[in-house]
């Protein structure tokens, strides 16, 4: 078996032993005796080092490779000690190519798109079945390959039973009309609606069914994509986005949600803080040297991962407090001043967690006339038993609540916000059958790689972003 290029750190072999590599060039300096080629096979995010010795392979094919090409090497792994080794601070793992040791897998054209370079981050977007080349989206990949093993560590840990809940439903959980619905047709072409009788959708988020399974497993999650025909051209909108959802059964206090969730995102943070490795292979990716990740994004990220990690508590605040600070700041918001009522907008949830707190918040305990039916109403009748979390340089990433455990209370709602009760009739039975105070809570899955990330726009941090009227490859 040929060995990956991180076996060669993992398990390396003895210096001088032969062996052969495979990879992708991301970098050639030819020299008058030596060439050097550095390749990649995503394995580590780092290149390895190919020397060749110019007269020992055929100067053609050495003249052709280019950034993209994929080759196979053979060679021996070089001793760094050895006196005429060709190592540096950097090249930390050479490999020396045997006589005719460089064979090319496949070549590139000449309209390869990517360059050795720094490419523009707009630019880069445009190529969404090669951007994750570049070192840049390589990294913020690799951050959320890491946070999402270490979310299944967490719950895990914290004894939560993973379970499935459907993506083609007939609910609308969040009420609004950013749903897609599968058509009904009487096209003969074969499409999905054709399998249901009654009116469906793409999920918009599965609390519902989570509920139910919640009612008998006791604490649940689930990591699936969301859909959300959202029209919103946006830094933080995708149409197809990934949810990690959970719901706790037994539950009272919208501050038992909150602490979770801190605890949540502290043990993500510490994870990455306290293993050098794990930061080292998200914060930069070195293949694809052209279009690594700036010192600045670097710094951001790692600030906002230090922040989480060293913050003692995250502030709380009511949405009433809220409403107060944003009346008496003296920013000049592009939508004025919200009134108690009015949504936050996004330059509200940023001024909040950026320039009032610098840090995470939870804004808990919104008007009812803003959320969706199912959140518990808090004494004053007026609030609902729910909070949104908003970080710096994103807004808000998370959103959860207590939900109505009454059956009349859930009743009248319904029927207040003149939603089709009979769709709702199995969620409304859970009341009847063993009802239980509950609460849960949705994260933004791409939101929290933009945050931890510091990647300005949501599109970098997913393979094949799908937004409105948008949906290449
Ligand atoms: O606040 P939301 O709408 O809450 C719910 O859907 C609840 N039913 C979740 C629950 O309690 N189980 O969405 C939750 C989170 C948001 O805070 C945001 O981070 C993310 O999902 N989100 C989006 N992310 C990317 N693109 C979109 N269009 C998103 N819409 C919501
Ligand atoms: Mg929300």
């Amino acid at each position: 078996l040929i060995p990956r290029l991180s076996d060669l750190i993992s398990n390396p072999p003895s210096f001088n032993q032969s062996l052969r590599v495979r990879g992708w060039v991301n970098k050639t300096r030819k020299h008058k005796k030596t060439s050097f080629i550095n390749i990649s096979d995503g394995s580590l995010s780092l290149w390895v080092q190919i020397v060749v010795d110019n007269d020992l392979v055929d100067p053609d094919l050495l003249k052709n490779l280019k950034i993209g090409c994929s080759i196979e090497v053979e060679g021996y792994l070089e001793d760094p000690n050895s006196e005429n080794s060709f190592n540096s601070k950097i090249e930390n793992t050479s490999i020396v190519c045997s006589k005719n040791g460089v064979g090319l897998i496949g070549s590139v054209d000449n309209d390869y798109p990517l360059a050795n370079f720094r490419l523009l981050n707009d630019y880069i977007r445009s190529l969404p079945t090669l951007k994750h080349r570049t070192g840049r989206v390589a990294s913020l990949f690799r951050l959320r390959s890491a946070l999402d093993y270490r979310l299944h560590e967490f719950f895990q840990k914290e004894n939560f039973i993973k379970t499935n809940p459907p993506l083609i439903t007939t609910s609308n959980c969040e009420g609004g009309s950013e749903i897609f619905q599968i058509e009904k047709t009487l096209d003969a072409k074969p499409k999905l609606s054709h399998f249901f009788k009654d009116d469906s959708y793409l999920t918009v988020s599965t609390q519902l069914h989570l509920e139910a399974l919640s009612m008998g497993l006791g604490n649940v999650w689930t990591f699936s994509p969301s859909f959300r025909a959202e029209e919103s051209d946006t830094r933080r909108h995708l149409s197809e986005f990934w949810m990690l959802e959970a719901e706790m059964a037994f539950i009272t206090d919208v501050r038992q949600l909150t602490d979770f969730c801190e605890k949540m995102l502290k043990y993500l943070a510490r994870t990455i803080v306290e293993n050098k490795t794990d930061q080292f292979m998200i914060l930069d990716d070195l293949f694809g040297d052209h279009s690594r990740r700036t010192d600045e994004e670097k710094e951001s990220a790692l600030a906002a991962i230090n922040k989480v990690h060293s913050l003692e508590k995250f502030p709380v605040v009511t949405y009433t407090q809220a409403i107060k600070i944003l009346e008496n700041s003296s920013e000049d918001f592009k939508f004025g001043k919200p009134q108690w009522g009015d949504d936050l907008k996004s330059e509200h949830e940023k001024y909040l967690c950026e320039k009032v707190y610098d840090s995470p918040v939870f804004v808990i305990n919104y008007p009812k006339k803003l959320k969706p039916f199912y959140m518990s109403v808090n004494s004053d009748n007026n609030t609902v038993a729910c909070f949104d979390l908003l970080v710096p340089g994103v807004g808000e990433i998370i959103g959860g609540s207590i939900r109505e455990e009454n059956y009349d209370l859930l009743k009248a709602e319904i029927t207040r916000r003149k939603m089709k009760a009979k769709d709702l009739e199995w969620y409304l039975d859970l009341r009847r059958f063993g009802s239980v105070p509950h609460g849960g809570f949705g994260l933004g899955f791409d939101r929290l790689i933009r945050y931890f990330g510091a990647a300005g726009n949501i599109r970098d941090v997913i393979p094949f972003p799908r937004v409105q009227g948008k949906c290449p490859a």
